[in-house]
């Protein structure tokens, strides 16, 4: 018999932020394995253009509206998915935003508050609704799962003028690893992928940004900037049960940048 762990049939897993971008590139592949998909993003248009793309794989996808700065949306929203898909195998919270101040000095509370409300209250609360799911359906006998983070490498190298997003970031990968130790009992890996520079929305002035295009980019040793579907094998790996082992680790997708 194959060795066959990358299909993913039979599997539901959730990406917020999943309608364009790397929570998309990574919804992709996930769909084109064969697991049935949901994705949360707070554009209702956009939404369903990703919606459109995903079921072309032959999958089931829902595609709900949230907000994930909402608590009681991400609470309301996580049970219909598990309603309407019977089960949730692995959750990507992905969903972030930027928020960066001309200096530190200058950071007003409004940004930092704005960016802790997506990129650290989001990713808690979508964590927190999975595992509550994930240890009832563990505890009725069926246990398993896979969590994952998206962090950045502003978590880990010195990000001037974006002291928020790295501290929800550094955030992030410490969050991971408390959930990995703490579920491991209930068969769920938890674990964090931290991107490198990626051409995405959220990079827009960089990839228009000579001075950045001269200076930066050639010190990436792919010399190119990384794009959403560079995140697809990484996504299928930890859905599947090839990683069913591999926990509480952080996964640089960089093309080599942070090593240079
Ligand atoms: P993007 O801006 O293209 O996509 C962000 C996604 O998050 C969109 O689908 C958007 O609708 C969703 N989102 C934003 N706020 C939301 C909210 N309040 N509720 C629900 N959904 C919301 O950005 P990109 O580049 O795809 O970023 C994805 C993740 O990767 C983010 O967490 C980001 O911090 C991280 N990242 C990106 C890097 C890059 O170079 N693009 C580098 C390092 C980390």
């Amino acid at each position: 018999m194959a060795y066959q762990p990358f299909n993913l049939t039979g599997k539901v897993s959730l990406v917020t932020g999943g309608n364009r971008g790397i929570g998309l590139g990574m919804a992709e592949a996930l769909a084109q394995s064969g697991s049935d998909i949901v994705i949360w993003g707070s554009n209702a248009e956009r939404n369903l253009q990703a919606e459109g793309k995903l079921t072309s794989y032959g999958v089931r996808v829902l595609a709900q509206t949230v907000n994930v700065a909402d608590e009681a949306q991400v609470v309301a929203a996580m049970a219909e998915a598990v309603i309407a898909m019977g089960r949730v195998d692995t959750v990507i919270a992905n969903a972030g935003i930027g928020g960066g101040a001309r200096s530190f000095s200058e950071m007003t509370t409004e940004t930092w508050r704005r960016v802790m409300g997506v990129n650290m209250e989001g990713v808690f609360w979508t964590l927190r609704e999975a595992c509550k799911h994930i240890v009832e359906r563990s505890k009725a006998g069926d246990p398993g799962g896979s969590l994952i983070g998206i962090a950045s490498l502003a978590a880990i190298e010195g990000a001037a003028r974006n002291e928020a997003y790295a501290a929800t970031k550094g955030g992030v990968i410490s969050m991971m690893k408390s959930i990995a130790v703490e579920h491991a009992r209930y068969g769920v890996r938890a674990n964090a992928i931290l991107p490198g520079w990626i051409a995405t929305d959220m990079t827009a002035g960089a990839q228009d940004n000579s001075a950045f295009a001269e200076k930066v980019i050639p010190r990436v040793p792919a010399r190119r900037w990384g794009q959403p579907a560079d995140f697809g094998g990484v996504a299928v790996y930890l859905a599947s049960d090839a990683s069913s082992y591999h926990s509480g680790d952080t996964f640089v997708i960089d093309g080599g940048y942070s090593i240079f």
